[in-house]
């Protein structure tokens, strides 16, 4: 397992590129089981959880030949006989679920494990089984798995509105399902995100027949056959926005390439709320921050409206916006990890249930932090960045996930982040460097009436 060592206190400046979207690549491979002959996938970013899909693939009888260095896929499911998601693998990541839809389409059977539990709280199915079960696929849960088969899939008009709004990889499962289904679906109240349009893209190539793609009503005639094709998968809007928020930060000025400004609406309205620039040409954007920030209130929601995997990376900059933000999380109401975390840097952040109150401008100082997800660990990064000092980030492997190498693309920034393996459990913490940092606080000055005891612990 590695660790970050970030040295606070940079200006970030410079051009990035952003790599290919994991959440639109993930349903997408998944999608290569609707067929039996070749899609090809290009701007496939390299990152653990496409790795996690590679593998579950593997194992439903997808051969593959991936070159990820050059992002790119060539996947061709030739072994129809296996349907069987195993634990091992799903738990892994919950995108996995996004295999359920595929194989119930075409190969009329799944056993998919459930996903489980998750630091951003309660991720429940329901709404995939809901909307399986009305195209006609008995399933039922046994032991931690989903065991589902149809005879054929029917379609049907299906209703996707949950408590907390539409589901986006529901979206993706039904829409991969309902194009090999007889007759016609509706999905209403569907997930507009631009990965479900991307996946709806490559259907359409695919051989699908799909109408309202990019609205919350998306019609599908089923056809008894899907074949083969190459896509080109979206720049990734979540690196896009962190790198973005990077350049604010840090009072930097950073250009992004290869990025789509049209996915990125609510966070450039954020951002210019806050005080940030953001100049925008076809395929590039360019933030920066000439003045002091100032707070912001906003609430996250499905898209377009402000996206929960951008959260905690904006709660991160509005630590330094003098004032009080107010910050509603609608999507996941408990996805607040980060919050203690940037408490410990010097952040005054107060929760009271689904919404965070940052007192900002305080200032931060490095200190040793825990990674509990994927985009908490982008927010004490970006914290970190501008925090006086070192902090030392451990569980980095959340990280890895989800954003491709995202230290080496601040690094050409101009941030100071160093990889190291964290020290195995049976080796002392002095022999990785930041050990000062986590060994304890000598810095500090004692206060009156401590003092250090024979073995070293503290009396008072
Ligand atoms: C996708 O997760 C993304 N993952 C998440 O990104 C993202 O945070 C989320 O959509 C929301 O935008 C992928 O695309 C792989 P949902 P998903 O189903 O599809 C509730 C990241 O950091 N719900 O749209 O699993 C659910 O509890 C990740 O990259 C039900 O009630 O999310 C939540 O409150 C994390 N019943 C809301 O809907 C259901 O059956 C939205 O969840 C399904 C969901």
């Amino acid at each position: 397992m590695d660790l970050f060592i970030i040295q606070g206190g940079t200006r970030l400046g410079g051009v990035a590129r952003v790599h290919g979207s994991k959440n639109a690549a993930l349903p997408i491979m998944a999608a290569s089981i609707l067929t039996d002959a070749p899609l090809t996938l290009t701007n496939i970013p390299d990152l653990a959880d496409i790795r996690s899909m590679l593998a579950l693939l593997d194992r439903l009888g997808v051969s593959m030949s991936a070159n990820l260095a050059s992002s790119r896929l060539t996947l061709q499911a030739d072994d129809p006989s296996s349907f069987i998601a195993p634990y091992d693998l799903v738990r892994k990541m919950r995108a996995s679920i996004c295999v359920l839809g595929p194989l119930l389409a075409k190969r009329k059977k799944a056993i998919v494990s459930l996903p489980g539990g998750c630091a951003i709280g309660h991720r429940p199915i329901d709404l995939h089984l809901k909307g399986l079960a009305a195209l006609g696929v008995d399933l039922r849960i046994e032991r931690g798995y989903v065991i589902a088969q149809a005879e054929h899939l029917t379609g049907t008009t299906i209703d996707l509105a949950g408590p907390n709004g539409t589901t986006v990889t529901g979206t993706c499962n039904l829409l991969c399902a309902a194009t090999l289904a007889k007759g016609t679906t509706v999905l209403t109240s569907a997930a507009r995100e631009p990965e479900v349009i991307d996946l709806g893209e490559l259907l359409i190539k695919m051989g699908a027949k799909i109408e309202g793609l990019g609205t919350s009503t998306l019609t599908i005639h089923g056809v008894t056959e899907l074949g083969a094709a190459t896509h080109e998968v979206i720049p990734d809007r979540i690196e896009a926005a962190t790198l973005l928020i990077a350049g604010a930060i840090t009072g930097g000025e950073v250009t992004l390439e290869t990025v789509r400004a049209d996915h990125l609406t609510s966070v450039v309205d954020a951002l210019t709320r806050m005080g940030c620039t953001v100049q925008k040409t076809h395929r590039s954007m360019t933030i920066r921050t000439f003045e002091k920030l100032s707070p912001i209130d906003l609430a996250t929601g499905p898209y377009p409206a402000f996206p929960t995997d951008v959260q905690a990376q904006l709660m991160a900059l509005a630590t330094l916006a003098p004032g009080k933000s107010r910050i509603v999380e609608t999507v996941f109401p408990d996805r607040f990890m980060h919050v203690s975390e940037l408490v410990r840097l010097g952040a005054q952040i107060e929760q009271h249930g689904n919404t965070a109150i940052i007192n900002g401008c305080r200032p931060m100082n490095g200190a040793p932090l825990m990674a509990s997800d994927l985009r908490a660990s982008a927010a004490l990064i970006l914290a970190a960045l501008a925090s006086q000092g070192e902090t030392v980030l451990r569980r980095i492997y959340h990280l890895d996930r989800g954003y491709q190498r995202l230290d080496e693309t601040l690094n050409q920034l101009g941030a100071k982040i160093t990889r190291v393996a964290d020290v195995p459990e049976n080796l002392p913490e002095e022999s990785i460097p930041g050990s000062d940092l986590l060994a304890g606080p000598h810095w500090l000055t004692k206060p009156a009436g401590v003092s250090e005891s024979a073995e070293g612990r503290t009396s008072l």
